[in-house]
């Protein structure tokens, strides 16, 4: 409201009667001294923090403050140079850092977490300066949950050996975060990389470096190793001078698509780890025996908390016609009745927008959506005109493919639509390519919970909005990003297993044997030709020929022609797709049901076992009892998945609410997999079987050296009940089938275990729709199974849904 005024504001000399009528606010300004002073006393000038020390950037840019647009600070702008640095002192402070043991570093992480109690309010009103979000928040949301998050993950730290035996860090991980939460995007990223051992070099965003830069000085006072945590300031370029450096083992990104998606192409094929969280446009649901009273503080909370400038806000309201317009008309009396002010104001509802470009984007969107059509409403109440401030605002009649309704606005608009049906609402919610939260608002627990699995999305809330917590895993589905943040999952994130340090890999490829055209099946003159029985591709639960028409030669290792098989093509490739989807079905099955087929496919195995054991020995030349323990460990790792198809089971985390969040364990959906061509039967079973025993449809491609065993193999698949299109099996070429396979839109994963370059480009082409890939170029020894199965398969093939349930009236 303009100068915080409202819009009933009383009459000069005011009597009870009328301050009652009006009920209207005077200012309640927190100070800021404190924090002014600390900027002066620094010369309001910053550098980075590297290897323990203060350094002068090279160059500086201005910070500016969102709610007045003055200047605030300037700051170093990060060079090349000065990442260089970054990752030198974090790499030599590793080995001391991984040396300590887990309550050495328990220690620092509490040290943190007790620091930024004791400098709250500091924090707090620095980041409201910096980032333009009311004082309200960053004192009672944001801080509080930077020092849970600390202390939650001194926890995890004293518990590492016991709780993630087998498994040790990254090594140097690059962090880069946004303007929205800046301290708690910090606390989520450095919590956990520190936690799990690793040397962290962090970025904050340009808008919003200074309550980063108050953390480093914690980080000082406190005496953290030096090297552990290095800040270095500065724009996107810097972002992806970390991004790009050799350096690092590992980067965890949170901001928009288009930069996550950028980085996903640039660190494709340099081995690093990544987490993305990313964008959203989350549907709030609302079904008509809601409380409909909740459902507007609700609102209130999903989409102007932050300004909207969340990227889990609840920027689309869904509600069951019925009881649209009673909706409506009770949100826009709330509308009327926010306040829009200073920050600092602990009596605002919302503050400013973090900066003019952002305003400015927001502005553009809302008019495209008016110019598109639909119905834009306001409080009658003007938002101050210093400083960079948007209303509340309310989109009704939007189509859901209008622009508003699927573009990430990132400021403090909703647009509402309706429906009828429990399924429209689903169809409606899923209706983007994001997949970040959703809420859920029903009377009928039974509707409730039977929405939040049918939600392509990481978290759902129940009757509730916004809420998290340290202990719960947050992050998204399909392009909002992948990996979660908090919680024992958000702890994967910065661990690998130990094996991937130090075991000597095995050669991926088999070299390719001179061809020899004479055929393993010699046969004299004058005999009939024998039945030809080319195997073809598999797809959809049927032999299908390939569309190509073509075959291809299989040789065996020393040469000789073993056989032939199908060559696909894309066309193929799409078919399976298209089959692994219409087995959606395979999902709904209980993990039992699945066990039972897996069980099943071990039995026709073994009643099998030889055949195929002299099948694979033709090819590998191996010896026979190679063959025989190959496909002896097939047998056992079909069991391996029966027994864990219904015992990968999620959590319910103890967060601090009268309820409870169950951490669901979701198939990721269709997944394509390129198998090794080492151990050409048992590679395939051991990728394949722990996607379909969580409920992932696959289409595979086999050994391209050695397919035959995959192809026999269809037949086993044809006598064990397993429902078509479930797995879906093409031959040929793998670098160019899985090409086709990565580029994708309805393909959710893939995994590749083949060359280099193969999984260089898989990652690439990943980029266009964020799939999620796994890909090893430097071979395992599939027979062992410490690195051939378990849980490391499991993880991969699930994503974790947070289901936040409250309890009580
Ligand atoms: P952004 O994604 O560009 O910025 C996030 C961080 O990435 C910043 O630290 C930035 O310096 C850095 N960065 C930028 N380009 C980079 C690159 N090529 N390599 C590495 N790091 C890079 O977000 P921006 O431009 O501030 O906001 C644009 C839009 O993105 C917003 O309007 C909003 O829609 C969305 N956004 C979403 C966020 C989320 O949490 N989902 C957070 C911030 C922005």
């Amino acid at each position: 409201m303009a100068g915080t005024t409202p819009p009933n504001t009383p009459s000069a000399t005011p009597t009870v009667r009328a301050l009652f009528d009006a009920m209207s606010y005077g200012p309640a300004p927190e100070g800021d001294a404190p924090v002014r002073d600390w900027i002066a006393r620094h010369g309001g000038t910053f550098g980075h923090y590297i290897g323990g020390q203060w350094v002068a950037g090279s160059g500086t840019f201005e910070v500016l403050e969102p709610a007045t647009g003055k200047p605030l600070a300037q700051v170093a702008q990060g060079t090349s140079a000065d990442v260089d640095a970054a990752v030198a002192a974090a790499r030599a402070a590793l080995p001391a850092w991984q040396a300590l043991d887990d309550h050495a570093r328990a220690r620092w992480l509490y040290a943190l977490a007790r620091g930024i109690q004791k400098h709250a309010r500091h924090f707090a009103v620095l980041e409201t300066l910096d980032n333009g979000k009311p004082i309200r928040e960053t004192r009672d949301i944001d801080v509080p949950l930077v020092a849970r998050h600390f202390y939650h993950h001194a926890g995890w730290a004293q518990l590492l050996s016991s709780e993630f035996a087998g498994h040790h860090a990254y090594g140097v991980v690059g962090q880069v975060i946004p303007w929205n939460f800046p301290l708690l995007m910090l606390a989520w990223k450095v919590a956990p990389a520190l936690a799990a051992g690793n040397t962290v070099v962090l970025k904050p965003a340009e808008f919003t470096p200074l309550t980063a830069i108050r953390f480093a000085e914690l980080v000082h006072e406190v005496g953290l190793p030096p090297g552990v945590f290095n800040l270095v300031t500065g724009d996107g370029s810097t972002g992806a001078a970390i991004v790009s450096h050799e350096g690092i083992d590992k980067i965890a990104f949170t901001g928009s698509t288009e930069v996550g998606r950028a980085i996903r192409t640039a660190t494709a094929g340099s081995g690093k780890g990544l987490s993305l969280e990313l964008g959203g446009k989350s549907p709030f649901i609302v079904f008509e025996d809601a409380d409909l009273d909740s459902v507007v503080e609700g609102v209130v909370d999903a989409i102007w908390f932050n300004q909207g400038q969340v990227c889990c806000a609840g920027s689309r309201l869904l509600v069951q016609e019925g009881v649209s317009d009673r909706l409506l008309a009770k949100l826009r009396d709330r509308m009327e009745r926010l306040r829009v002010g200073s920050p600092l104001d602990k009596a605002v509802d919302m503050g400013a927008i973090v900066a003019p470009v952002q305003l400015e984007r927001i502005r553009a969107l809302c008019q495209q959506g008016i110019d598109e059509g639909a119905t834009c409403w306001q409080p009658s109440w003007a938002e101050p005109a210093d400083g960079w401030f948007h209303p509340p605002t309310l989109f009704t009649n939007v189509a859901p493919s209008a622009t508003i309704a699927q573009v990430e606005i990132f400021g403090p608009v909703l647009v509402s639509m309706t429906f009828r049906t429990p399924e429209e609402a689903v169809a409606l919610a899923n209706n983007t390519p994001f997949g970040l939260a959703a809420s859920v608002w029903s009377e009928n627990i039974n509707l409730a919970l039977d929405i939040a699995p049918k939600l392509k999305c990481g978290v759902v809330w129940i009757n509730s909005t916004n809420l998290f917590d340290a202990a719960a895993g947050f992050g998204g589905y399909r392009e909002s990003g992948f990996g979660r943040e908090g919680g024992r999952e958000g702890m994967w994130e910065y661990l690998k297993p130990v094996r991937a340090h130090e075991a000597a890999p095995l050669p991926f490829i088999h070299p390719v044997a001179p061809a020899d055209e004479s055929s393993d099946e010699p046969r004299d003159a004058g005999t009939m030709p024998r039945i030809d029985r080319t195997p073809k591709l598999f797809i959809g639960g049927k032999q299908a020929r390939p569309d190509s028409g073509y075959s291809v030669t299989v040789h065996a290792l020393d040469g000789r022609r073993v056989g032939e098989v199908g060559e696909g093509n894309r066309k193929d490739i799409r078919n399976a797709v298209e089959a692994a989807h219409a087995a959606g079905g395979w999902a709904k099955l209980s993990g039992h049901q699945r066990a039972q087929i897996l069980y099943y496919l071990a039995e026709n195995l073994s009643v099998r076992a030889e055949e195929f054991a002299q099948r694979i020995v033709a090819m590998t030349g191996d010896p026979l009892d190679a063959g025989v323990t190959e496909v002896e460990a097939a047998i056992s790792r079909l069991f391996t998945y029966a027994a864990w198809a219904d015992k990968h089971d999620g959590a319910v985390h103890d967060v601090p609410l009268r309820g409870v969040a169950l951490a669901m364990h979701e198939p990721i959906g269709v997944v394509g997999v390129a198998c090794p061509d080492p151990y050409p039967l048992l590679g395939l079973v051991s990728l394949v079987a722990p996607l379909i025993a969580t409920g992932n449809r696959v289409v595979a491609i086999p050994s391209e050296r050695f397919p035959l065993a995959a192809t026999d193999f269809y037949s086993v698949l044809e006598t064990s009940d397993v429902p078509g299109g479930v797995i879906n099996l093409v031959t040929g070429t793998r670098d160019a089938l899985v090409r086709t396979l990565a580029d994708h839109d309805d393909i959710d994963a893939v995994w590749y275990f083949g060359s280099h370059a193969g999984a260089t480009a898989v990652e690439k082409a990943s980029a266009a729709n964020l799939k999620r890939t796994w890909t090893e170029w430097t071979g395992r020894e599939w027979l062992d199974p410490r690195v051939g199965e378990g849980r490391e398969f499991l993880r991969r093939a699930v994503q974790v849904k947070n289901i936040w349930i409250p309890y009580g009236e």
